[in-house]
């Protein structure tokens, strides 16, 4: 029986680039052996910094100085230094959006932080909804620790918050003095529409804190991702480090590989992704148009899908797998793991005959989890 395997978010191994990669591998070991033999420190390699201060800069259209950047074990590092840095003592609120990245969810609660969840809309965050629950905290002397957003792309719902409400954002945050950590783990997985700069570009406050990954537009094997502050801040969270420092001979080789500069691998890798995205788009036009309502992503690797009230999600899973199909529950990205009625899918890895074949397997198991045919009584992603 085929798989049809939507549940991860991972890249594609067919854009995978072996051979640029492989001697990418032979340059970095024949000029940079030497280095391998001591510590890399706290800020890593180099080389890489300066690749990804110029990714930023150019992508962003604000100055970025290597010195500013730490490179870390994936960007999961980042986003729990931060987590550690920034919530200390009796002060263990984060306000993250009310879906928000499955992993650091169970990052921050692992370090014991609570999170408070604000609603989304097709724009990201609702700033609104933040600005009231600020105030509600301050009353009770509980202001969180920071904000953590996925402003673009977001993981697991695909929104992107345009200009004017991530400039609210910034000035709603400002109002209290809370750093703000925006993880930009799919910067560059990009298809269409404009690109909105982050809000470390925005401001250059050093309550601006900006994460970023090689993961989503090469490959999560590398393992490479960083952290972006200024000043103190910078200090204040790289001190939370005690792992001697990150991998610098995948460093080195990803370094070796960017040389030339990042956006040519970018662009083959997207429009192959970009198709993906259209496929599973029309898959669900055709087989749940009437039953569902879909995210449909500028970039990043998901896809949000909102299931009608009648659906028994437990039914769904199950039916689901058994006939090989695998997705993403919504629950699991819920900052309390509520069991809402929708499921995320992510579509980076999988083949396009698959696409095709399993979105009315998908399609199937959600008609057999219902309760009734009755068409969808919403039209929206979000209430
Ligand atoms: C929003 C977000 N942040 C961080 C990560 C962690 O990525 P990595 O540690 O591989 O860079 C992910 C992975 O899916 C993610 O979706």
């Amino acid at each position: 029986m085929p798989v049809y395997d939507f549940a991860v978010g991972q890249t594609n191994p067919d854009t995978f680039p072996v051979e640029a990669f492989k001697n990418a591998a032979i340059r970095a070991i024949e000029n940079e052996n030497e280095a391998f033999n001591r510590y890399p420190g706290s800020k890593g390699h180099l080389g890489l910094r300066t690749a990804m201060a110029e990714r930023e800069a150019l992508r962003e259209g604000v100055a970025v100085d290597p010195e500013q950047i730490a490179i870390t074990n994936g960007s999961m590092q980042a986003v729990t230094l931060v987590g550690q840095a920034l919530c200390k003592g009796p002060n263990n609120v984060v306000i993250t959006e009310e879906f928000t990245y499955s992993g650091t969810i169970a990052a921050y609660k692992g370090i014991g932080l609570e999170l408070i969840g604000i609603p989304l809309d097709e724009d990201g965050m609702r700033v609104d909804l933040l600005a009231e629950k600020l105030k509600e905290l301050d009353n009770q002397n509980r202001l969180p620790g920071f904000i953590y957003t996925l402003t673009t792309y977001q993981n697991p719902t695909g929104t992107c918050m345009p200009l004017a409400r991530k400039r609210e954002l910034i000035a709603v945050a400002a109002r209290y003095n809370i750093p703000l950590v925006e993880d930009n783990c799919y910067g560059d997985v990009h298809f269409d529409g404009d690109k909105v700069p982050s809000c470390f570009a925005l401001d250059d406050s050093p309550n601006q804190i900006y994460i970023g990954s090689l993961s989503k537009i090469l490959a999560p094997g590398v393992r490479l991702g960083y952290l972006l502050a200024r000043g103190e801040m910078f200090d204040k969270i790289v001190a939370h480090r005690f792992d001697a420092g990150s991998n610098y001979f995948a460093a080195a080789v990803v370094a070796e590989f960017y040389k030339n500069g990042i956006w040519d691998h970018c662009e083959v890798a997207n429009h192959v992704l970009k198709q993906k995205r259209d496929l599973v788009c029309a898959g669900l036009e055709e087989h749940l148009a009437d039953t569902c309502v879909w995210s449909r992503p500028a970039g990043g690797l998901f896809m949000w899908l909102r299931l009608p009230l009648d659906t028994d999600m437990q039914k769904l899973t199950t039916g689901a797998n058994e006939q090989g199909f695998y997705f993403a529950p919504g629950a699991a990205f819920h900052v309390d793991y509520a069991p809402v009625p929708y499921i995320r899918l992510a579509f980076g890895h999988v083949p396009d005959d698959l696409i095709q074949e399993g979105i009315p397997v998908l399609a199937r198991a959600i008609q057999n989890a219902r309760t009734s045919n009755e068409p969808k009584n919403f039209s929206r992603l979000f209430d």
